[in-house]
């Protein structure tokens, strides 16, 4: 299961890689889900529009049918978008099988004031409170922990681009920031 699958992009690479009987690509969005369907259609794939911080009951039947029998749960590029992150945590964890594996990253922004003054920096941070990587990277340690999936295996990576950061900055984040240089990535598998 691919969650927050996009454009279906990363389940046609995982189509690709991993020999499997079904792919299911859920995401929140559902004009996501219609472009997946159309344009990366790959067989026995289905994409379905699901909230994985919804509650259980409400899921799609479908979805529901699906409990304890889930082998692979990946997730890229996703998960930092979710507010209830314990009830996300608990949903993959109905979905996983026995045997099951959780491959998911979670994007942390690095140091955003690296660039300011320890005076602006106090400054900011009174505002936006911006939390610290431990406390990113730790509430989904301990929301995967509470929901009872105890073995845990945390790697880090610095984000590589396949384009060149010209593509991103006169392209799509012509006002931003070097975004690139200070996203970092967490992969943290679980093991049932
Ligand atoms: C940056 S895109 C990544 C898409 C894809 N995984 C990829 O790597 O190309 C993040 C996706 O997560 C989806 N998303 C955000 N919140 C979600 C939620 N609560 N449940 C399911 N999908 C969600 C968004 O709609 C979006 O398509």
């Amino acid at each position: 299961m691919d969650i927050g699958c996009g454009s279906g992009n990363t389940a046609k690479i995982l189509s690709d890689e991993l020999k499997y009987d079904r792919i299911i690509g859920v995401d929140i969005d559902p004009n996501m889900i219609e472009f997946a369907r159309i344009n990366n259609q790959i067989k026995n794939t289905e994409y379905i529009v699901q909230d994985i911080s919804n509650d259980w009951s409400l899921w799609d039947e479908k979805l529901k049918k699906l409990s304890g029998k889930v082998s692979v749960i990946f997730s890229n590029y996703c998960l930092h978008w979710i507010n209830d992150i314990e009830r996300a945590a608990i949903n993959i964890s109905h979905l996983l099988s026995n045997t099951g594996i959780v491959v998911v990253d979670v994007l942390y922004c690095g140091d955003i004031y690296r660039n300011v003054t320890n005076e602006e920096r106090k400054k900011f941070d009174e505002i936006l409170k911006y939390p610290t990587e431990q406390k990113v990277i730790g509430r989904w340690v301990s929301a995967f922990k509470n929901a009872g999936l105890t073995k845990i295996d945390i790697k880090y990576w610095e984000p590589k681009s396949i384009y060149p950061q010209k593509f991103y900055f006169e392209g799509i984040f012509p006002k931003m920031i070097n975004i690139l240089s200070i996203i970092k990535i967490f992969f943290l598998c679980y093991y049932n």
